[in-house]
């Protein structure tokens, strides 16, 4: 049972998470392009899908600490400091992507005047947030369960 939650955990992961990772790190140059002035409408478009990408996604990834709980559950390891640890990082990382970064892409989109580096630098500390969340579920600092 450990093994299959354990599956639809990292399998959710690579899913939802990695194309969040790639759609939200474009959509800063995209912008920097469709506010040009030879912006064309493909540089809109590309903008929307890149956004819906991120939000379609980002829903999708609530089964990530969903199984992730679950997986814990399982083998007992909830109190253990490297996943609450884990489970704090990820709690700030998907607020950041709930209420800075897709309300950030969303003013882009309704042509409000941003700044894309802003939106960058946030994508760039999410991105950051659960590659550092990947290294703790891998490693498990202080953890005396298997290696
Ligand atoms: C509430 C948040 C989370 C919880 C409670 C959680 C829980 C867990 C647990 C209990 C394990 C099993 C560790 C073991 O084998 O002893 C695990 C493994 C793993 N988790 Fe998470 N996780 C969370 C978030 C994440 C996130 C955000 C990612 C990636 C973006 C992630 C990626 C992984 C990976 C790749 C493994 C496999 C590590 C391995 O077995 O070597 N987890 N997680």
């Amino acid at each position: 049972m450990t093994k299959l939650l354990l599956s639809l955990h990292v399998l959710a992961a690579i899913i939802a998470i990695g194309p969040v990772t790639v759609a939200a790190s474009m959509f800063p140059a995209l912008t920097r392009r469709a506010l040009a002035p030879a912006a064309t409408e493909r540089d809109h478009a590309g903008l929307r899908l890149l956004h819906r990408i991120c939000r379609v996604y980002a829903l999708l990834g609530i089964t990530v600490p969903v199984f992730g709980l679950a997986t814990a559950i399982s083998l007992g390891v909830l109190g253990d400091a490297w996943l609450l640890t884990s489970i704090a990082l990820t709690a700030i990382a998907a607020a950041m992507l709930g209420l800075l970064i897709l309300p950030g892409q969303q003013r882009v989109l309704a042509g409000a005047a941003v700044a894309p580096r802003r939106l960058g630098m946030l994508t760039g500390v999410f991105n950051l947030l659960w590659a550092t969340v990947v290294v703790l579920m891998i490693v498990r600092p202080g953890s005396t369960t298997g290696a």
